[in-house]
């Protein structure tokens, strides 16, 4: 069976959380999971069949073993001791088809449901808005995508059958019993309530330490993700020892708790086998004098022995399945969650179409302050227009709320008063795909995925052919630097790009902005200086880039700035000044002084 105990789990934030914990432990939430089991209806009531018909049949072994005894030991008869072997062994063949589809189908359909409710967190996931993520971490999301799934798989898969089968196998292995012997029976049921106090006691315990590990398991994980994503940082401060110690702290928690759980399984078992061998053996007493003193056959009481064994190995499964549900009910609580958040940006009811209109976006009486910060506000009452064909710059401070307005712009947020609008239209009326559609961003820190060039530039239009493709890098000045590349343009980026330098990673960043040829252009210089040389290059091909379209430019280069139609003032979330280059030197002192440290910056 398969335990996602093993797999490291980001788990430790979900389950410090104590309303989580408490609610997990109410297994009804499993009934979540029919409306993803519900499409295989068929495959399930074809399991159930092979369960009950395999049941039954282990059943009947039963009385094969009575017939061995009583017929072919006690009678000394080689036939009747051939004809129970061979009863034995078609009913074995017959049980061990009947499992075969039993555990396909079963599994199968585990496979199949974990696989869909995947899909669809992940579907669901990906059109949230974008503050969910600020609140929820992406490392929390992805272990409920993939480790409560895979937890999921194998209890639907495996622990859920199994279940099944013992209560089968015990309800009717009780049932052959009270019909084989009722005084034996009775001494087999008396030992019941000692078998389930030490199950239900340190069962308890158990769950609870493997929730411990699980947890810290995770933190070994993070913890490990964390240097390596940033080892060159650990490397250059020298920083090898401290996090080694570190790691093994967080390492040897892991396995001091692994090892209390393991303790307490290993007491649990050792307990259960104690008694379940007391009580066989005290019902052998019992049975074996009677069967010395002729009131039992010698067959009953084999048989009974194996209903005995037989009520005593499925209790001991469910109870230990008992605790794999109370995990289940805990991840698919989690994935539940997920599915039930609605996004906040939602496309109205009628939609307004984007053509047509002109490419002119304003601010009209912005407030707005971040989800997460609902005390601090990162604009106010902002108003701004950005001319159809023209170039809008945005200078200020760090801080000064100039990201904000792409993100604004994009609906990545709504404003909490006032409006933004695109030719003349409140974007809330857009749907917000066909909105995003009229605009490119060219990000500060370009979002680049693990894949190859084509696969990063095509990212601005999925149809460009490869020509396209190629015809975008030249005009963003990146196809010299592309074809040097080991196997140019099918050369392999790295997980977030880190294979180039900034400079080249912002070219691609441009020439997928090119190929998807908005009307819009917003564009986020990064602060980082590039060398002129590079400079030169990302200038150029954005000015081939801002050629006929509504540009807003975010800019710390004073060659841009120049360049700008308009030029707005920002500094604390408001427009303190709008103009261009030479009115504003006059009119604005905050201008003027980033001006002058700019050119301070170029003379040292
Ligand atoms: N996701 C966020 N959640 C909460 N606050 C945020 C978030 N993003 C930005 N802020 C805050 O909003 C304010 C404006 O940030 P913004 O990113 O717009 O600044 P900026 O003008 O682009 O600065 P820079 O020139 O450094 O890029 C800052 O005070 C920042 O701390
Ligand atoms: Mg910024």
């Amino acid at each position: 069976m398969q335990s996602a105990e093993q797999h490291p789990s980001h788990s430790s934030s979900i389950s410090s959380n104590p309303d989580t914990n408490k609610k997990s432990n109410n297994l009804s939430i499993l009934l979540e999971l029919l409306q993803f089991i519900k499409p295989y209806k068929a495959k399930v009531i074809a399991a159930l069949v092979a369960l009950i018909f395999t049941a039954s049949l282990t059943l009947t072994v039963g009385h094969g073993v009575r017939i061995l005894i009583d017929q072919g030991f006690a009678q000394a008869s080689l036939q009747q001791l051939g004809e129970a072997i061979r009863f034995i062994v078609l009913i074995t063949i017959l049980i061990s088809i009947g499992t075969f589809f039993r555990f396909y189908l079963v599994s199968s359909v585990g496979e199949r449901v974990s696989a869909d409710i995947r899909l669809s967190v992940f579907n669901h996931v990906i059109t949230l808005h974008p503050s969910y993520f600020e609140t929820n971490g992406s490392g929390d999301i992805m272990s409920r995508i993939t480790t409560d799934t895979t937890l999921l798989q194998s209890i639907i898969g495996s622990s859920f059958s199994m279940a099944m089968r013992s209560a089968l196998m015990c309800i009717g292995a009780i049932i052959m019993l009270f019909a084989t012997n009722i005084k034996l029976t009775l001494i087999v049921l008396a030992s019941v309530p000692f078998i389930l106090v030490p199950i239900l006691v340190y069962g308890r315990r158990v769950r609870a330490l493997s929730r411990k590990s699980q947890d810290s398991m995770s933190d070994v994980g993070s913890y490990a993700g964390e240097a390596i994503e940033h080892i060159k940082t650990v490397q250059s401060y020298s920083y090898e020892h401290q996090e080694r110690v570190s790691f093994s702290e967080e390492v040897e928690k892991a396995y001091e708790i692994g090892r209390q759980r393991v303790k307490q399984r290993a007491i649990l078992i050792a307990g259960v086998i104690a008694i379940v061998f007391c009580a066989i053996s005290g019902m052998l007493w019992v049975g074996g004098s009677d069967v010395i003193n002729g009131n039992m056959s010698a067959g009953d009481l084999g048989a009974f022995v194996f209903y005995a064994i037989m009520v005593a190995s499925s209790l001991a499964t469910i109870s230990e399945v008992l605790g794999e549900l109370q995990r289940a009910a805990g991840a698919t609580e989690r994935l539940i969650e997920i599915l039930q958040v609605e996004s906040e940006i939602t496309s109205p009811l009628q939609t307004t179409s984007t053509s047509n209109l002109a490419a002119e976006v304003s601010f009209h009486d912005v407030d707005f302050h971040y989800p997460s910060r609902p005390g601090q506000s990162a604009i106010s009452q902002l108003n701004l227009t950005a001319h159809e064909g023209k170039v809008l710059a945005l200078v200020g401070p760090s801080g000064a709320g100039k990201t904000t307005l792409f993100e604004l712009l994009q609906r990545f947020y709504d404003p909490q008063s006032g409006s933004v609008t695109l030719g003349g239209v409140d974007i809330r009326e857009f749907e917000p795909q066909h909105l995003r559609q009229q605009m490119a961003l060219v990000p500060q820190q370009p979002a680049l995925f693990s894949h190859d060039v084509f696969h990063n530039i095509r990212y601005g239009n999925p149809d460009a052919t490869d020509e396209q493709v190629i015809e975008a890098a030249k005009k963003a000045h990146a196809h010299e630097f592309i074809t040097q590349l080991p196997e140019g343009y099918q050369s392999f980026l790295g997980e977030r790009g880190v294979r180039l330098s900034g400079g080249q990673r912002q070219r691609i960043a441009i020439a997928r902005a090119i190929l998807k040829d908005p009307q819009i252009l917003l564009l986020d210089e990064a602060t980082s200086a590039l060398d002129s040389e590079s400079e030169h290059h990302v200038q150029q091909a954005l000015d081939e880039l801002m050629q006929g379209r509504t540009t807003i430019i975010i800019a710390h280069r004073l060659s841009t700035i120049q360049h700008a139609d308009q030029i707005a003032v920002l500094e604390n979330g408001r427009v303190v000044d709008v103009g261009n280059h030479t009115s504003l030197l006059l009119s604005s002192k905050l201008y003027k002084r980033l001006v002058d440290l700019q050119f301070k910056h170029l003379e040292s």
